[in-house]
């Protein structure tokens, strides 16, 4: 007998209907009620035995994180929340599960106690919950692309460039690190090395994106991304995955029009196809946040989805923004942890959050950064002080988009590349698409768990990607 997905039967099961089912149990009581659930969504199926038609040491086997598979008829439940049951007739138990050992229990758990079992939180309702949205957003992404003409560009993950500039990255290397080999001067001979060169995995896909837009005009990049950044935050991973478009002809004022449209598809798409998941996430958030003052609890999850497809995301310049943040509250009172400084100023997530949170009440937009906290590819501004960069800030998450409008103009390109101390020629193949035939062109970067963060309600990046990678953490 074919098996059903318990998706399926609560969607169409009919009484008196045969099924087979399978999947994990969450709980057995009475010696007649099992729970089970198979990942297909986040309700579980009921399904009632009679102990007396079956051999008691059978039934002594269904027990929380056994596998089973459950043969019966559909019939209508008495139960709440679910109209229909399994009355079952024959079970098999597919994997047994020791009870005393095994470590979820029918109890809520800690999100830091279930990140130390990484390997069986799918199994909670959370984070099936969550990687069901993680799902959905992905197929999201390609579909929005899809739909507008864009093409999925595949771009290196083993590259020798580095795009930020930023100098985080992970080495790439088959030399034996007890018996390096040296040039005379004493450096590492990367001619022995595998590519013959040296080789990192890359920080972002953007400068091998742009070679794709200078020929088929509209791509994407959605693929992994790594950064040797020793950062400790609920929103740095080491291996993250980020979406990059990036479209010839396009400016900044187009780029931004895209990002905005793009992020609000991608939350109403969510709302379209998760309700059911989120309305979970929405109540296990409220629960979170119970024991924390009024004021700092978040807006309730579905609302604050609704919110943003509602409002126009804030626009603005970096400085503007400065001035803002140099005369707030939090700045007046030192209670910024990175006071402001002016022009110049690195912004901070509490800066963000500020703007995002406390003073403009919606997402922002901010443009206009100064050259000397970006990256050597944005496009100058008149005033040689600031580029043409875009950020879009969230709330509770700060920045989730970083993009900008690329400097087309050859000989500005090559002298931002000579005074940042960068080598010309590590990127001759990057300034050819600036000596044939350039073009204006831009696009932007969304880091992908920086977005399922915000849709599932997540306080931490690491519990909305399956296995995390931070300091001193590669397990699995
Ligand atoms: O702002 P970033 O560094 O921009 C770039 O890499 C550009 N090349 C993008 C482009 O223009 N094509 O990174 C883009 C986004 C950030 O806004 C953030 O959402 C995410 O990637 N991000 C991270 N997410 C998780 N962990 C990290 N360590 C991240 N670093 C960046
Ligand atoms: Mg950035």
């Amino acid at each position: 007998m074919k098996r059903t997905k318990i998706k399926e039967l609560l969607q169409h099961g009919k009484t008196g209907e045969e099924v087979l089912v399978k999947g994990w149990v969450r709980t057995f009581r009475s010696n007649r009620f099992i729970h089970i659930n198979d990942g297909s969504s986040i309700t579980n199926f009921q399904a009632v035995v009679d102990f007396e038609k079956h051999d008691e040491n059978q039934l002594k086997r269904i027990t929380t994180g056994a596998c089973v598979a459950l043969q019966g008829k559909l019939v209508e439940s008495l139960g709440k929340g679910q109209s229909l049951e399994l009355a079952v007739d024959n079970f098999e138990i597919l994997g047994d599960s020791d009870p005393n050992t095994y470590p979820l229990q029918p109890k809520k758990h800690s999100l830091e106690f279930l990140r130390s079992i990484a390997h069986l939180r799918p199994r909670t309702n959370t984070f099936g919950a969550i990687l069901r949205v993680r799902h959905a957003l992905a197929f999201a992404i390609h579909k929005y692309f899809n739909e507008k003409g864009f093409f999925y560009l595949h771009t290196p993950i083993i590259t020798g460039s580095d795009c930020e500039g930023a100098g985080e990255m992970f080495r790439v290397t088959t030399l034996d690190l007890n018996n390096i080999p040296k040039n005379d001067d004493g450096s590492i001979n990367y001619g022995d090395d595998f590519f013959g060169r040296e080789t990192n995995l890359t920080v972002s896909g953007q400068l091998e994106g742009e070679l794709g837009a200078m020929a088929i005009s509209d791509i994407y990049t959605f693929g992994p991304t790594f950064r040797a950044e020793n950062s400790n935050t609920p929103r740095h991973l080491a291996e993250f995955w980020m979406i990059e478009p990036e479209m010839a002809f396009y400016d900044l004022k187009d780029n931004m029009d895209l990002a905005e449209d793009f992020l609000k598809y991608l939350i109403r798409y969510a709302l379209n196809n998760c309700l059911d998941d989120l309305e979970f996430l929405s109540a296990r958030q409220k629960e979170e946040e119970q024991s924390k003052p009024q004021d700092q609890r978040s807006m309730e999850l579905i609302e604050k989805l609704k919110f943003i497809l509602e409002n126009d995301f804030q626009r603005l310049t970096y400085t503007e923004a400065i001035e803002i943040l140099e005369n707030s509250k939090p700045n007046k009172k030192g209670q910024f942890q990175f006071p402001i400084n002016g022009f110049g100023t690195d912004l901070q997530s509490e800066h963000e959050r500020y703007l995002v949170e406390k003073h403009f009440k919606r997402p922002v937009i901010l443009v206009d950064y100064p050259k000397e906290i970006k990256a050597f590819y944005m496009k100058q501004n008149p005033d040689g002080k600031t580029v043409r960069a875009m950020d879009i800030l969230f709330p509770a998450i700060g920045e989730i988009v970083g993009g900008s409008q690329r400097e087309e103009d050859y000989s500005k390109l090559v002298t931002r590349i000579k005074e940042l101390g960068l080598r010309e020629s590590d990127f001759s193949w990057y300034l050819d698409t600036r000596k044939f035939g350039s073009a204006p062109h831009s696009g932007f970067g969304l880091g992908f768990e920086r977005m399922v963060q915000f849709v599932t309600g997540m306080a931490n990046i690491r519990d909305v990607i399956p296995f995390p990678r931070t300091p001193k953490n590669a397990e699995y």
